[in-house]
């Protein structure tokens, strides 16, 4: 325990949540911190604040600047550090919710990193190489919060403070608490293992072999040996280590050697439509959008119909195999082989969203949106002088009979009809449209243009299937494809993300809840929490790869099937499916899975404090947990048994009793079960 007995009283405690996304878009930890942030304000109120780094480009966007109330225990402490040179913001994070957050610019502490890299050898015997960028900020920013949070609690000595820390960037700070016996408990929660993320990169058999991994070695031979100790100290120093699923529980336990407490499950922030229909017009708008790019993109080969076309989509960070890309890649060459032979006149447009390093967009790129746009604007001029020819005449007509109406022929001028032509030849290309929307920086050795070479999935006439690569993260002020994330994935119809490493996976959950099926596998924290959930997923549009059990092509077969069904079905059947997806939002919903945190941080307060909590007081003192919709019409068939979604990740003392089975499955449970009036497909 890293708290000493003090008077502290656990009934109101302080919360410092700390992470290296705070603020900071990278990758799916922002969205944990950022979706959960309403019903942790509605817990704690002013006595929650998000400790992350300071980005000086994205800060003045993401935070407005505030005083802390003076001569508090929390100025006084930003004071102490400011007189030390150490610069920071205080302000409100501008979400929803509004928490307060301290940013660190760690830049102003570098001139203390000698210092503390050799404080961190002493104290922990922790390695740093010299050049490790990511090492060395991990560093600074772990010693600025240990600092602060020394300050702090120096300061304010009344009520208990909660440190919760995520992923090990955000970590260290928890080992410098321990040793420095700073009146914090803490909690750790992972969304990943270094090695395990590394391992799956590479060719390695993980699931079957993660218990027999020499992990010093690995992490040895992989070079980031330093970090995995890093993570390792962070998850055996915390009093409550947890994890985002039952994948990476296991894994944690095997590779990081400490067996997490329990499992918190990632949720969102369900938004739900006073209309059901309301986010089916969201997607037809969406898909009127991308349908503009796809005008443009294909100009010259558009010969296909955008009524029977489908949009699938694949997104997140550039790990090609970790997320699945490659298997993504092979099944839709499969798929365009078998739309072929049924001679389907189906066309499917996959998109591949993930960033790399690109030198702007193509000409080619840029050229099919520029003369796609210039063929509207001209068919606009000649439609207005067409009304303003008609109008006219019906104005001047003089009641002579038959002569009402004007010659059809006479409305198009011989100008009209010659910029009509000019820009029809404007839509000619000798090229097939290009299959990435960028100049990759390294073209030649692109694994995902690599695999759509070796598949020849490049955009010919006859393919069923075509491929967008678009190498940058949306954003609606992008010149080509300017849609925010969030209406991409609603103008879509399905979401593909068959994952090798995948600890949880928002992209997916993302789908379900703006009513967009998806495939996930049953490698990532998501799918196994859907499929322990739900007795039958894909009814609900909620699609799962076996990667575990079955061989390689037997996944990429699953996979193409599913694709092949989805690509078949009718736009009644899609839009019944979507009403169906969009129900199990309620199943990712915060004010149901924030629940879990709770009990960490309960965890957390009696492990620091024993005796503060009487025998008879209950583990978990607040929150209403909200209830699956057993009794609402057509709602999904759940597995049964009477529990929600955050029982499966049931964090109590005796967890600490349990074995590694208890992660992986058995979790199923048995209760009433409504019939679905929607049978159609
Ligand atoms: N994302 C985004 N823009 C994109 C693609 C993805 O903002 O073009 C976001 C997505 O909404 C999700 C996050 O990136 O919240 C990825 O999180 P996930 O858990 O799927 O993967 P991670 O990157 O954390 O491994
Ligand atoms: C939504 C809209 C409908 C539209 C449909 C298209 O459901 O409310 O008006 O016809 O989307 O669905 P599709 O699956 O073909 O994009
Ligand atoms: C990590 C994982 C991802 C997870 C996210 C949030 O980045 O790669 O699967 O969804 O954290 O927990």
């Amino acid at each position: 325990m890293s708290a000493t007995p003090t008077p502290r009283t656990v009934h109101d405690p302080l919360l410092f949540e700390v992470a290296w996304e705070v603020a900071n878009k990278v990758g799916g930890i922002y969205t944990v911190i950022k979706t959960k942030a309403p019903v942790t304000v509605a817990e704690y109120g002013s006595r929650y604040t998000l400790i992350g780094p300071l980005s000086y480009k994205t800060a003045p966007m993401e935070v407005e600047n505030v005083e802390p109330p003076a001569g508090s225990p929390l100025a006084l402490s930003l004071q102490a550090m400011r007189d030390r040179g150490i610069k920071l913001i205080y302000g409100r994070w501008l979400i929803e919710g509004a928490p307060k957050v301290i940013l660190f610019d760690t830049g102003s502490a570098y001139n203390r990193l000698d210092e503390w890299k050799a404080d961190l050898w002493n104290l922990a015997g922790i390695p740093t190489p010299p050049n490790d960028n990511e090492t060395n900020e991990t560093i600074v920013f772990g010693y600025l919060v240990a600092w602060f949070l020394g300050e702090f609690a120096a300061r304010h000595r009344t009520s208990a403070i909660i440190g919760h820390f995520h992923e090990w960037q955000a970590g260290l700070a928890i080992p410098l608490c321990r040793k420095r016996h700073i009146d914090v408990t803490t909690i750790f929660t992972t969304h990943a293992t270094l090695l395990g993320r590394y391992l799956c990169a590479g060719s390695v058999d993980f699931y079957n072999n993660l218990q027999y991994f020499d992990v010093d070695h690995e992490a040895g031979k992989r070079g980031i040996y330093h970090r995995y100790c890093i993570e390792r100290s962070s998850a055996h120093c915390a009093d409550v280590f947890t994890t985002v699923s039952h994948v990476t529980a296991f894994e944690s336990e095997h590779l990081l050697k400490r067996k997490p407490d329990g499992v918190l499950p990632n949720g969102l922030n369900v938004v739900k439509f006073q209309a059901m229909h309301e986010f089916q017009n969201l997607h037809a708008l969406s898909k009127a959008k991308i349908n503009e790019f796809i005008r443009g993109h294909f100009y010259g080969h558009y010969d296909f119909d955008l009524e029977n076309t489908v949009y699938m989509f694949t997104a997140g960070r550039y790990e090609y195999r970790n997320k699945g890309v490659d298997m993504f890649l092979e099944s839709l060459a499969r798929l365009n082989s078998r739309l072929q032979k049924m001679g389907s006149k189906t066309t499917v447009v996959a998109f591949i969203i993930m960033p790399a390093a690109t030198n702007s967009y193509t000409i080619e790129a840029l050229k099919g949106q520029a003369v796609i746009k210039q063929l509207q604007d001209t068919v606009q001029e000649i439609q207005n002088r067409i009304g303003n020819r008609l109008f006219e005449h019906a104005a001047r007509y003089d009641g002579e009979l038959g002569t009402e109406v004007p010659d059809a022929k006479s409305l198009l001028s011989d100008e009209d009809k010659i910029l009509l032509k000019r820009r029809v030849f404007a839509l000619k290309r000798n090229s097939l449209p290009p299959v990435t929307t960028h100049n990759m920086q390294d073209d030649a050795n692109d694994p995902i243009l690599n695999q759509i070479r070796r598949t020849q999935l490049f955009n010919k006439k006859n393919d069923r299937v075509k491929v967008v690569f678009h190498p940058e993260f949306l954003n609606s002020n992008n010149p080509i494809l300017g849609l925010d994330y969030e209406e991409f994935v609603r103008g879509c119809h399905l979401g593909v993300f068959p994952s090798y490493y995948e600890p949880w996976g928002y992209t997916p959950a993302e789908c379900t809840v703006m009513g967009i099926p998806s495939i996930t596998t049953n490698l990532s924290g998501f799918g196994c929490f859907m499929e322990d959930l739900l007795e039958s997923p894909e009814d609900y549009g909620c699609y799962i790869v076996d990667r575990r059990s079955q061989s390689v092509e037997d996944s990429v077969e699953q996979l193409t099937n599913q694709l092949l069904s989805f690509s078949t079905k009718t736009r009644r059947q899609r839009i019944n499916q979507r009403n169906r997806t969009e129900r199990l939002s309620e199943l990712l919903d915060w004010k149901a899975l924030g629940l879990e945190y709770a009990k960490a941080r309960q965890l957390a307060l009696r492990r620091a404090y024993p005796d503060s909590f009487g025998d008879d007081e209950p583990d978990f003192i607040g929150t209403t947990r909200v209830g699956a919709p057993f009794s609402a019409p057509g709602s999904p068939k759940y597995k049964s048994g009477a529990m929600t979604p955050g029982e499966f990740g049931t964090l109590t003392e005796e967890m600490e009793g349990l074995s590694t089975s208890d992660y992986m499955g058995g979790r199923a449970w048995h209760g009433t079960q409504d019939e679905d009036e929607e049978t159609s497909y």
